[in-house]
């Protein structure tokens, strides 16, 4: 967290299913010694956990709130989209209120997007940020037409899982896979083999820039104008996001990574997304 902070990487995202309330709970204890205004907090709600309440969308963020330890959050998120009339609706009084700053829908299809816009365009505010699982293995968010329709709305687009958990960083292959036992490997370790192309492909272009397969996995992400949330385990890893923001890719390295990524014919849509 010191090295990511000190490296102007202030924005932290959450949610109050990663681990029940404990991840939120850890953030908070982590971000301890900064003021308020040297960090940005992003959590979410998440309807398939909503209580019965009068305001479920209100309740869980003051869960949220509290597990913070703050005020407001920065962005506030729509997880996923369970019922978007329905949902919707309920941000606008948390942004009346100042609890919430901005808020995002992820793992919305474009009409969802859409009708999430319109809800809150009625009461003067905005989808200003989507976030959905994009990477070179994943990219049905632009098949749809959604990074379009952000970069045509000055739309955030956060790319999330854009190293597949880490299959895409070349640390792992047939030979070395995914620690046994974890979620991650038993999505990921049958298709390593199908996968080596393409990360010996990041990693030659990495040696070229003088940095990894996963920083250019990072850079190719940016390259198409989303924001990478990536999943940062070990410090050392911080050096190289600071260099992926310098990594320039050539139109025809973006063709030839991303039709190796069809190549492997893989599908690596989380069970939690629906159709684009
Ligand atoms: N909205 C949603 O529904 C949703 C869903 C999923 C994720 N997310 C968000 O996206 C974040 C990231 O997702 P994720 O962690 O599952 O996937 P990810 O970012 O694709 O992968 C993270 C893994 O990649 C490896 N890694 C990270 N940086 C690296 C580097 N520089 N070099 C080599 N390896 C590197 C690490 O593996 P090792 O530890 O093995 O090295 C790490 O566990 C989540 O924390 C969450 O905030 C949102």
């Amino acid at each position: 967290m010191e090295k990511a902070q000190s490296s102007g990487f202030t924005l932290w995202d959450t949610a109050v299913v990663y681990g029940m309330g404990r991840s939120e709970t850890v953030l908070a204890q982590a971000l301890k010694g900064y003021a308020r205004n040297e960090y940005q907090l992003s959590t979410k709600f998440t309807p398939q956990v909503a209580g019965g309440g009068d305001d479920p969308v209100a309740d869980m963020l003051e869960q949220s709130l509290d597990r913070l330890g703050t005020d407001y959050v920065d962005l506030y998120w729509i997880h996923n989209p369970a019922d978007v009339a329905r949902w919707t609706p309920r941000l606008i009084p948390l942004l009346r209120s100042g609890k919430v700053k901005h808020v995002g829908v992820s793992n919305h299809n474009m009409d969802e997007i859409a009708l999430a816009d319109r809800i809150l365009g009625e009461a003067g505010f905005r989808v200003e940020a989507v976030q959905n699982h994009y990477s070179l293995l994943y990219r049905s968010s632009e098949r749809a037409g959604i990074l379009d329709y952000c970069r045509e709305h000055d739309v955030r687009f956060f790319s999330y899982m854009v190293l597949e958990q880490g299959a895409l960083t070349g640390r792992y292959n047939p030979a070395h896979p995914l620690p046994e036992g974890s979620s991650r490997a038993d999505v990921y370790n049958a298709i390593l083999p199908r996968l080596q192309k393409l990360t010996d492909r990041l990693a030659a272009i990495g040696q070229d820039r003088g940095t990894s397969a996963a920083n250019v996995a990072t850079a190719w992400a940016i390259a198409k104008g989303t924001t990478p949330i990536i999943g940062v385990t070990k410090a050392d890893y911080i050096d190289g996001l600071v260099r992926a923001r310098d990594v320039e890719l050539a139109d025809e390295e973006i063709a030839e990574l991303e039709a190796l990524a069809d190549a492997t014919g893989v599908d690596t849509r989380g069970s939690w997304e629906h159709d684009m």
